[in-house]
């Protein structure tokens, strides 16, 4: 978050927010200005001179309590829109490019973005309060004596550098804050998600150590950043001490030297604490928004991304070339591939035990993973390398998703020029008899909580979505593997019937299944 884009944004709101600031500082000021009158009406014994001047006070301070309320309500709705455009940004990088873990997600589009809220947007309001403030204040102190006005600015200067002293430390205790909360979040998501499993065997040790460990660091992180806060707060709250007395101490001087009356005194005893509330509101913020810089850096360059070029039509692939390819894991487990050419239109199965990298091989076609050595090369007819787009690659992966709606959505992923062809691609993906057990046909709702379909359901409808929208070339991992025999053969029997390039991994198909491709590519372990 960057305070001209908060302006920029929103010029309007934001010039009513400085206006309102304004007119609250000037009658604040005014209220504490008129206080040296009242004393002075006191000291002559002027009773209705005094009570005239202390009630045109309190109603001034009340008007200037009110338009700052409003300000403040004014800008909140400024800083929502600022947040609420960060996590529009974040999410469009999330879509287009690799997204990281739902924990990181998590941690970025809602911790991190409180923290901001609360550390960078609120605090910006109450520097641009108090600096106001501040201003009518000093001013109002040179009406009354040039000497109170000049001690007063030589302390705010001092004060407002305080800040300074632990603004590194600050700002890597809430960066370390935020990776550890990240961590504690990537633990749940992996572990409570297999809750019924630990609860079923019994592991319930595990899971507490496991949890216990991450929550003690993101405590200790906490509190070690708290420690910098308080350290810097108090630091601040010294300073300000020590400058309200000697501003005090400067006007009785003044008094007992007969320069300035009575009033004057109260009025600039007034003064020296508003001005010295202001300094230690503009500290502490300066200090909060030192805390998040680096969140805010780290959110700043999230957003700043480019779009990559946009690349071939996948259409115009002619072949996927696989040379001395091989990839390696961060824990050193090292897979190697075999030279394969695919051809447009070819019907390929591909095969081998678990664990030998057939779901890899289709992650780095897919540029979901980069080849640790060789090279995966795309050419066109001309025999030109391509590179090509990998969103018009239909790829069906072992553990594919669906979302909480209706089985058509589901299909058309709510493109809805696609609907008419949903009818055709339920009787190809042999999802009509599940459907007619349904209320609702393909209008049924999928609730991800109940878990209202089975395995294969799932498969079908993925299946089904892959096949509306077209792609010309299709790469199914284990698409069928929760399918009954029968029916995963017509589904592959129509699959392979289409002018598309079909890549599928399976375990098991039975021979029949097997002939319907034009060849079977056995990998085995060459690690
Ligand atoms: N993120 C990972 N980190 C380390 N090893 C991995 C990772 N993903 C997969 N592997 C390993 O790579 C090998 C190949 O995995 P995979 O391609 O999923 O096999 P297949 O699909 O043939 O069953 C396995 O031994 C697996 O343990
Ligand atoms: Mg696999």
């Amino acid at each position: 978050m960057k305070f001209w884009e908060l302006v920029r944004n929103n010029k309007l709101l934001f010039t009513v927010v400085v206006l309102l600031e304004i007119l609250f500082a000037v009658g604040s000021a005014t209220s504490s200005y008129i206080i040296q009158f009242a004393y002075n009406q006191l000291v002559k014994n002027l009773l209705t001179g005094f009570l005239l001047f202390i009630i045109s006070s309190i109603l001034l301070s009340f008007f200037a309590a009110v338009l700052a309320s409003v300000a403040t309500y004014l800008f909140s709705r400024i800083s929502q829109n600022g947040i609420h455009q960060i996590r529009h940004r974040l999410v469009q990088r999330y879509y287009h490019y690799k997204a990281p873990k739902v924990a990181e997600m998590e941690n970025e589009l809602n911790s991190n973005l409180q923290l901001v809220t609360r550390n960078y947007a609120d605090q910006v309001l109450s520097i641009m309060q108090s600096c106001f403030l501040l201003i009518t204040s000093i001013s109002s102190l040179l009406l009354m004596n040039w000497m109170l006005m000049i001690l007063a600015l030589v302390l705010s200067v001092v004060t407002l550098y305080i800040p300074h002293l632990t603004r590194s430390k600050n700002s890597m205790a809430t960066k370390q804050l935020s990776s550890k909360n990240s961590a504690y979040l990537l633990v749940i998501e992996d572990w409570i998600n297999g809750l019924e499993e630990l609860r079923k065997y019994l592991a319930f040790n595990k899971l507490n150590e496991i949890m216990q460990k991450e929550s003690d660091n993101l405590e200790k992180s906490f509190v070690k950043r708290q420690k910098i806060i308080s350290i810097a707060d108090f630091l601040n709250g010294c300073a300000n001490s020590f400058s309200q007395i000697a501003i005090l101490l400067l006007a009785a001087i003044l008094f007992f030297n007969h320069q300035i009356a009575f009033g004057v005194v109260i009025a600039a005893g007034n003064f020296s604490s508003a001005i010295l509330s202001c300094l230690l509101t503009t500290t502490t913020a300066l200090t909060r928004i030192q805390s998040v810089r680096g969140i805010n850096q780290q959110l700043t360059e999230l957003q700043h991304v480019k779009k990559e070029q946009a690349n071939a039509n996948s259409e115009s692939i002619c072949s996927i070339n696989i040379c001395n390819l091989g990839y390696s894991f961060k824990n050193g487990e090292t897979i190697s591939y075999p030279d394969i050419t695919i051809k447009k239109g070819e019907k390929v199965l591909l095969c081998g035990d678990s664990g030998v990298g057939k779901s890899t091989l289709f992650k780095l076609i897919l540029g979901k993973l980069q080849p640790t050595e060789g090279k995966i090369i795309f050419k066109d007819k001309e025999g030109q390398v391509i590179s090509p787009n990998y969103a018009q690659i239909g790829y069906i992966p072992q553990d594919g998703t669906l979302f909480p709606t209706s089985i058509i959505n589901n299909i058309t992923m709510f493109n809805d020029k696609l609907r008419r062809l949903v009818k055709t691609t339920v009787k190809e993906n042999e999802l009509e008899k599940d459907l007619a057990g349904m209320p609702d046909g393909v209008e049924t709702e999928i609730d991800l909580d109940v878990n209202n379909f089975s395995g294969g359901q799932k498969q079908k409808i993925i299946l089904a979505r892959n096949e509306v929208h077209d792609f010309p070339i299709i790469m199914a991992d284990e698409a069928t593997s929760a399918i009954d025999a029968q029916s995963s053969y017509q589904i592959l029997k129509h699959l392979v019937s289409s002018d598309k390039t079909v890549i599928v991994i399976a375990h098991n198909l039975n021979p029949a299944t097997e002939k319907l491709f034009d060849r079977k590519i056995y990998l085995t372990n060459k690690r």
